[in-house]
């Protein structure tokens, strides 16, 4: 158990949002030892969220991963609100909400209504968007911007091994040391990269992904042979297509957006063909379709 480890200082990790990304942030966070908190602003998706924790752990138990009375303790250690008065009083602050600047800094001006003052590290899970600009509004809101930085977590939080740490501008040595000691009291590795658009993974995996849709919106294959040669031919673990689909094509889309603008070039824009499964409301597994079918 890492919960009381004097590195990170952290006892309590509170996750906002209990999407993809969130819901297995505080998964991995209460396995580890943590008293966690998730909010969302969606009651379904909290539910959803407390779900998806009680599947997945049954199954690690099922799978020998962990014994039974260690699954209830880390399902103890978790709660779950769409209040957030009840996500007070965080060591950390975990952002997991759309990948929006707009969005994440009003997210970020209400967490700071009940954390001013606070000690709490406040980190985003950001895939792209720029840890300095957000450090800079978090600060404008009262908010002390050399306790902001990036802790970027890979989908499935519970399987992927990397948090790529992120610091802005602003952020303190202080701060890098205790989210890098952090990650690895989640199991996790941590690697330091510099908040540039994109960072090092989707700087240079989403461009990969767009790619892909271009190549199926001009014909170049099928959507099954353009994910199988990637596959079988560069032993990818899935084609881009089903990665697409399996990150969320919305969030992809979100991602090159911000590659186009932060890299100041076009060639980094969502392909129209992405974009128009967005505005079908095909947004991958999530939303059950997305370039595939699934049931
Ligand atoms: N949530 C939790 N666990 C999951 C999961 C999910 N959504 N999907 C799969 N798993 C687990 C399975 O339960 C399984 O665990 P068990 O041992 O309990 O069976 C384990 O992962 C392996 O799954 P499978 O045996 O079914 O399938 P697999 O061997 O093909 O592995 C995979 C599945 C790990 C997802 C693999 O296909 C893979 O690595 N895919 C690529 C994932 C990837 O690239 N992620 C990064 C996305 S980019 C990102 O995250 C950054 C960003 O900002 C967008
Ligand atoms: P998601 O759509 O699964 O979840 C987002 C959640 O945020 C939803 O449950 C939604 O209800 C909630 N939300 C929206 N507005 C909110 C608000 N104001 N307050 C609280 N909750 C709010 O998305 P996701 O895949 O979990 O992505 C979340 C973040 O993680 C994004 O920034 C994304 O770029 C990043 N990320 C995604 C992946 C991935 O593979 N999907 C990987 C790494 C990082």
């Amino acid at each position: 158990m890492s919960g009381t480890s004097s590195e990170h200082g952290i006892k309590k990790v509170v996750v906002i949002g209990g999407g993809q990304m969130g819901g297995g942030i505080a998964q991995i966070s209460a396995v580890a030892g943590f008293e966690t908190v998730v909010f969302d602003v969606s009651a379904d998706q909290v539910k959803r969220c407390e779900a998806t924790h009680d599947k997945l752990l049954t199954r690690a138990v099922e799978k020998g991963r962990m014994t039974a009375d260690d699954a209830a303790a880390a399902k103890g250690r978790i709660s779950y609100t769409s209040d957030l008065k009840n996500a007070k009083g965080g060591d950390i602050v975990i952002e997991a909400v759309v990948e929006d600047l707009g969005v994440k800094q009003q997210v970020f001006g209400q967490v700071l209504e009940h954390y001013k003052g606070s000690n709490a590290i406040l980190a985003s899970n950001t895939s792209s968007i720029s840890i300095t600009a957000m450090a800079a509004s978090v600060e404008k809101a009262g908010g002390d911007a050399s306790k902001f930085i990036g802790m970027h977590f890979f989908y499935p939080v519970p399987v992927m091994k990397l948090v790529e740490v992120i610091r802005g501008l602003q952020t303190s040595d202080e701060v890098v040391a205790r989210t890098i000691a952090l990650a690895e009291a989640m199991g996790k590795t941590a690697l330091a990269a510099n908040d540039r658009a994109g960072f090092v993974s989707n700087r240079v995996l989403m461009p990969m992904i767009n790619e892909g849709f271009y190549a199926l919106m001009e014909g170049v294959a099928e959507p099954e042979a353009i994910d199988g040669i990637m596959q079988l031919g560069c032993n990818f673990p899935m084609g881009p297509l089903r990665l697409a689909d399996f990150i969320g094509l919305d969030t992809c889309c979100h991602i090159m957006n911000v590659l186009a603008e932060g890299l100041n070039s076009d060639r980094y824009k969502p392909c129209p063909l992405l974009k128009q499964l967005v505005e079908a409301g095909r947004l991958g597994n999530k939303t059950m379709r997305g370039v595939y079918k699934y049931d």
